[in-house]
């Protein structure tokens, strides 16, 4: 028999995790008690080798959405049990391989509805009220007088608004805009339940039957196959050219090139865009356009939430390791399996 001295349970048994970028002192204390920690708090950009390498004695990971996790980062990873996401959306990671592969998968859902809204509605009002290419002048210093036709914009109180994407997020849209006395019109893989319709007087419509009617046109919805290109040069050339687009919800559910097209010819009037294709790098078209706002990819970033998404994707990764469900299991089939 071999006696297995006492020293040799101990830390060294405590499940490895890596944090893959800079993250608050709090989440990082918080796992430092249930785990042995692998920080990068230099927030050192680690390429597809470097993060391969970094999890390949790791248990369990605290992914940002720039961490690309595929099929070949997971090969090299043959110990871990947990991918959890700093975000909502997912689509950084492979998940159907993490479930071939028994990893459990979880994202921040909630936590971030209500910043992320905020977010899209400051993003369509800039847009329709041309605030950026209004404070460009301001800055550099040409503005000399209030003129009756100068910056003339779009009323975003009493118009249309039509949502893609009715989850938490278009829900919180569609509530701000009962506050501008909007109407509101929405597309969503399946209908919301009537109670909630009634409740966001809001009315479901088809995608073509929108693009038609609104104003402004919202876009929360996830990226997937099913939403490659849902917005391309035929539904931009349906639109309104009074119309103002918003792309709060991830790059490629746009036909970027596209987009620039048509903002371009003025096709529609404006557009207000926080993610792109092949983010961070955009559309060099984008830059030379005064009628978009850009922001890179912040719809969730005040402290306060990103503390939050960042202790939910703790906890899920505590939970994940002890023995506990994730309460923000994305894979829970993986889960499943593992309880038979
Ligand atoms: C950010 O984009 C998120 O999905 O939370």
């Amino acid at each position: 028999m071999v006696i297995v001295p006492p020293a040799a349970y101990g830390p060294a048994m405590k499940p490895r995790v890596l944090v893959t970028r800079a993250n608050f002192p709090e989440v990082l204390d918080l796992l430092r008690a249930h785990f042995e920690v692998e920080d990068n708090q230099a927030d050192e950009a680690l390429d597809t080798e470097a993060l391969r390498k970094r999890l390949s004695d790791k248990d369990g990971a605290l992914f940002l959405p720039i961490d690309r996790v595929d099929a070949h980062i997971l090969q090299g990873s043959p110990r871990l049990k947990a991918a959890c996401n700093v975000a909502v959306g997912y689509n950084n990671i492979d998940v159907a391989a993490c479930t071939t592969a028994g990893i459990l998968v979880t994202n921040t859902p909630d936590v971030l509805t209500e910043t992320t809204a905020d977010l899209g509605f400051a993003l369509m009002m800039a847009a329709a009220r041309r605030m950026g290419e209004a404070e460009r002048h301001v800055r550099a210093g040409q503005w000399d007088g209030w003129a009756i036709e100068q910056f003339l914009g779009q009323d975003i109180h009493g118009a249309t608004l039509g949502i893609v994407g009715m989850g938490r997020i278009g829900q919180a849209i569609a509530r701000r805009a009962r506050g501008f006395d909007m109407q509101v019109l929405y597309h969503n893989r399946n209908r919301v339940p009537e109670e909630t319709e009634d409740a966001l007087q809001a009315r479901y419509v088809s995608l073509d039957d929108m693009l038609r009617e609104v104003d402004f046109l919202m876009l929360t919805a996830p990226y997937s196959a099913a939403t490659h290109h849902l917005i391309g040069a035929p539904q931009l050339a349906a639109m309104k050219p009074t119309a103002v687009l918003v792309n709060l919800g991830r790059g490629g559910v746009v036909d970027d090139a596209a987009l620039v097209d048509a903002l371009r010819a003025g096709t529609i009037f404006a557009a207000g865009l926080d993610v792109y294709e092949g983010e961070p790098a955009l559309h060099r078209g984008f830059y030379e356009l005064e009628n978009v706002v850009l922001t890179p990819h912040i719809a969730s970033a005040t402290r306060a939430t990103r503390i939050r998404m960042s202790m939910t994707a703790a906890n899920n990764l505590v939970a994940a390791l002890t023995g506990k469900r994730p309460p923000n299991l994305v894979n829970p089939e993986v889960w499943d399996r593992r309880r038979q």
